[in-house]
């Protein structure tokens, strides 16, 4: 399973990156307006950082405006990919830019069809946000157990990437059902480390151990 950090941060990009587990980053316009950066200086900065993907999301909703942008967005890095709106005319760039040998990540995505069509369409990566569903009482973890199935059936080449992931449960269960990709916040990939037991058990073995020489 690969891990990408959703984040436009960079100090937790590079933070995330130095624990040596980081494949790749998704950015949104959400969160590049959270940085002080503009966000294609961002891009850059992050495609320095992280050699995997990195997907650049357009802010265009027709055709012809996010294929314009997703030329620019392409020319930051060779890692770039691009991020388009599940939508009619997003599905035309989708097909468009894969046709073009561009990567492509179909975001928001909320159901099983919608995967279908991206999938058909020749995206790289199909981004169901799970967390969103979960919100409103509907079953993200049953979406992707849905898309991985319909995606073996066919044997579609694009990679289930769980998106809007909350705790490290959501982490678990992608990786059981057998998701291609899992998208964290950094407080996530964080957590997933931790269990107090560990802890506990980590402070005793250094207390014994002292002790036991301070006697010696
Ligand atoms: O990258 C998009 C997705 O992960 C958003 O998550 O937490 O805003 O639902 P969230």
């Amino acid at each position: 399973m690969k891990f990408f950090i959703d984040t436009a941060n960079i100090e937790q990009i590079k933070s995330a990156a130095e624990m040596g587990v980081l494949d790749g980053v998704t950015t949104n316009p959400s969160l590049a307006a959270k940085e002080t950066a503009p966000y294609r200086e961002l891009l850059e900065e992050i495609c320095r950082i992280v050699p995997g993907p990195v997907s650049a999301e357009v802010l265009a909703t027709d055709y012809d405006g996010m294929m314009k942008e997703a030329g620019e967005l392409a020319k930051i890095a060779d890692n770039i990919v691009i991020k388009i709106p599940t939508i009619l005319e997003g599905l035309k760039a989708i097909k468009s830019l894969s046709s073009d040998g561009i990567k492509t990540n179909a975001t928001l995505v909320f159901q099983p069809s919608q995967a279908l069509l991206v999938a058909k369409a020749g995206a790289t990566f199909v981004s169901p946000f799970i967390g969103r569903l979960d919100d409103i009482s509907q079953s993200g973890m049953e979406l992707i157990e849905q898309i991985v199935t319909i995606y073996n059936n066919y044997t579609f080449a694009t990679e289930v990437l769980v998106a809007s992931v909350r705790h490290p449960m959501h982490v678990v269960e992608a990786a059981l059902i057998g998701a291609d990709v899992i998208t964290m916040p950094y407080n996530v990939i964080a957590k997933l480390i931790k269990h107090p037991l560990t802890d506990i058990g980590l402070e005793k073995f250094i207390s014994d151990y002292k002790k036991a020489k301070q006697n010696a």
